[in-house]
């Protein structure tokens, strides 16, 4: 079969009305690094998931990499492990790094392709410090498991949620059961501003660090520094003596970390339509399953359980043991029809190249490299109309019928 002129992306952006006239106002008032709306953005989303602060960063790499480093304040020194899934996108163990920490992997759960608890009770040491749990294409870790080992062992428990907006784990929203959650909202994503991420958290401690981490360091944390507001004045300005103008005073290494107005007002938007977005996207989901669900000796699908809300970055589809094909010949045959897919990340340690140097070996994560080469992805987001996903459950079923 030739190309087709179809296509059915594993993304989408949708950018309403709202969203351009807020733009339009950001360009207006010549406000566009972080302004009113950033403000107003922070303050929705963690309205949304029932949490006193949201702190808006760059991207969701940085998200995570500045909620590990306010553990710099906590106690911890450069070269502590942090536990991360030896399944995830790279950002997350990248960012690990990015913080002056040492991302330590567990193996994933093969069942539900999230981090497993006992494969992390396994890798603590005496120099762990977190775990970063990340909720996989959509589906919640295993909180309950994660929240016992973090607090019997007193460690930091950090949701990265970037790929699940408005999942729940035994009806509490993704992001608000550890000690903070970070979220992107790059283009990919279930809600987005093009590029863009957000940490959300409960403590006031852990707040003013994010603030200050985003911003170099910086030492002040009043609304006058943090919104950066050209014609105020901070009341703390000389506080450490007139010779310390604390507006270039930095009291922890910190990043260039901060959301424009731009990407903000987008997010305002994005907010006001993020039950509607997930909820049409769970339709396609459960619309797959069905469909697919005769090809199940070949296919394992992204089925929800009962104490879980998925909210499906993506459909996911890992082949099975009996299927007598390799990922790629699938993967080829759909992207010649106009289905794009994407690889189920691979193991980190043991399948990027960008790794090695941390010299484990193949066989070292059993599960994450069977889903890393055996898993792939396809577009489940809420522009997908029913006849694209007919054409979709058509293309399996054209490719499956040989077998
Ligand atoms: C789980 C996870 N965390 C973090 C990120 C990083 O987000 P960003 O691309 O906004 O840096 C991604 C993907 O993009 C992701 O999938």
């Amino acid at each position: 079969m030739g190309k087709s002129d179809r296509k059915i992306t594993v993304g989408t952006v949708s950018v309403g009305e709202h969203g351009k006239k807020l733009v339009l106002d950001a360009l207006n008032r010549g406000r566009i690094s972080g302004g009113k709306f950033v403000d107003e953005f922070e303050k929705a989303f963690a309205v949304y998931h029932g949490l006193k602060y949201g702190v808006a960063v760059s991207s969701g790499t940085d998200a995570d990499a500045v909620a590990v480093a306010t553990l710099h304040d906590r106690g911890a020194h450069r070269g502590d492990e942090i536990v991360v899934p030896a399944l995830t996108f790279i950002s997350v163990a990248n960012a690990v790094l990015h913080a002056g920490f040492v991302p330590v992997f567990a193996d994933i759960d093969r069942r539900t392709w999230n981090i497993d608890p006992a494969s992390v009770e396994r890798v603590l040491t005496s120099k762990t410090r977190a775990i970063l749990a990340v909720h996989n294409f959509g589906r919640p870790a295993a909180m309950d498991e994660l929240v016992d080992i973090s607090s019997s062992q007193n460690l930091m428990l950090i949701e990265d949620a970037a790929e699940a907006h408005g999942a729940r784990y035994r009806d509490r929203l993704v992001g608000t059961v550890g000690a903070m959650g970070t979220y992107s909202f790059y283009v990919a994503h279930i809600l987005t501003t093009g590029e863009g991420g957000m940490v959300i958290t409960d403590d006031d401690e852990l707040a003013g660090l994010l603030r200050s981490l985003r911003a170099h360091g910086r030492a002040c944390d009043c609304r006058i520094c943090v919104l950066n507001t050209e014609s105020a004045y901070c009341p703390l300005r000389y506080k450490y003596g007139d010779d310390t103008d604390i507006r270039f005073h930095f009291e922890r290494v910190g990043f260039s970390s901060k959301m424009n107005e731009m990407e903000a007002a987008l997010g305002i938007e994005q907010v006001e339509y993020m039950d509607e977005i997930v909820e049409k996207r769970r339709e396609n989901l459960f619309y797959l399953n069905e469909a697919l669900s005769p090809y199940r000796k070949f296919l394992e699908l992204f089925e929800e359980e009962e104490h879980e809300k998925i909210s499906p970055l993506c459909y996911p589809v890992v082949l099975t043991e009996d299927a007598p094909f390799e990922r790629f010949e699938l993967t080829v045959f759909l992207e010649q029809r106009g289905v794009e897919t994407r690889p189920m990340f691979g193991s980190i340690p043991t399948q990027q190249p960008s790794y090695s140097w941390m010299g484990y070996a193949p066989g070292d994560f059993p599960a994450a490299e069977y889903v890393g080469s055996r898993g792939f992805y396809i577009g489940c987001h809420q522009n997908i109309s029913r006849d694209d996903l007919d054409f979709v459950v058509k293309s399996f079923a054209e490719f499956l019928k040989e077998y």
